[in-house]
């Protein structure tokens, strides 16, 4: 049993996520930005925690995962307005992982996307350009980072039903069938148990392959 805090909390990952963890005995903290998401966040059994990562600071971050045996970041600003995706998408999830570094938080999993990286090819006027930013900055500062990181890179995200396979082969540039956020909330939570995945990325789309053989791989 671990404890657990997911940023991001009421996101449509980290929903599904929740209730995955909770059922193998991990205890987790879900953060959320408004008291109106406590209850969905309550039905998957995690614990609801206001804290608006925007405004929240280094220190106070370490305060509220200090608890915690893993973060899993899963928060985004969802696109649109390029200064809250910097705020939110990089700023923030940088000052998490500064905050899981200075509150003895070992284990950091981020969800980015497939295609993520300071080569990410994205032109300067594409509306797409401010998060392929942010998250290339987000992840390089993991990397760079003292924490046992593991940055989970899916294609577009479907609100399919689980298939619990994937294709961790997927490349940006090679046809993307889409990736359920189910299959996400699985993949984070295989890779949560499997200390194998410490310092990798894992690139995937929903594929053949079962999600547990394809993490570890
Ligand atoms: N969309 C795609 O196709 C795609 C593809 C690959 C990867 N991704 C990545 O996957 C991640 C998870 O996807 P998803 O569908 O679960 O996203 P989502 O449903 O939009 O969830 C993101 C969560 O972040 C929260 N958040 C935003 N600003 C916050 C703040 N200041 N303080 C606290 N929480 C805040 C949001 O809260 P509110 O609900 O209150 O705004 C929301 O609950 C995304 O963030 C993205 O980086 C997306």
């Amino acid at each position: 049993m671990e404890t657990i805090a997911i940023i991001g909390g009421h996101g449509k990952v980290a929903l599904e996520l929740a209730p995955i963890l909770t059922a193998r005995g991990d205890s987790v903290t879900s953060l959320i930005r408004t008291a109106e998401q406590a209850i969905d966040v309550a039905a998957t059994g995690a614990s609801p925690l206001l804290l608006d990562i925007e405004q929240a600071s280094v220190d106070e971050l370490a305060v509220v995962l200090g608890d915690a045996d893993a973060v899993v970041f899963s928060a985004g600003a969802g696109g649109g307005n390029p200064q809250r995706t910097h705020a939110v998408d990089r700023d923030a999830a940088i000052r998490a992982i500064q905050a899981a570094q200075s509150a003895g938080v070992r284990r950091f999993v981020m969800v980015s996307y497939l295609g993520a990286g300071p080569d990410h090819g994205v032109p300067e006027d594409h509306s797409f350009y401010a998060y392929a930013e942010a998250k290339a900055a987000a992840d390089t500062a993991l990397r760079a980072s003292t924490l046992d990181w593991t940055i989970l890179m899916p294609g577009s995200l479907t609100e399919d039903a689980a298939t619990g396979a994937i294709d961790p082969t997927a490349t940006a540039t090679t046809g993307n069938p889409g990736t359920s956020r189910a299959n996400v909330a699985q993949v984070a939570a295989a890779v949560l148990a499997d200390r194998s995945t410490i310092g990798k990325d894992i690139p995937f789309t929903d594929g053949e392959i079962p999600i547990p053989d394809a993490v570890a791989r």
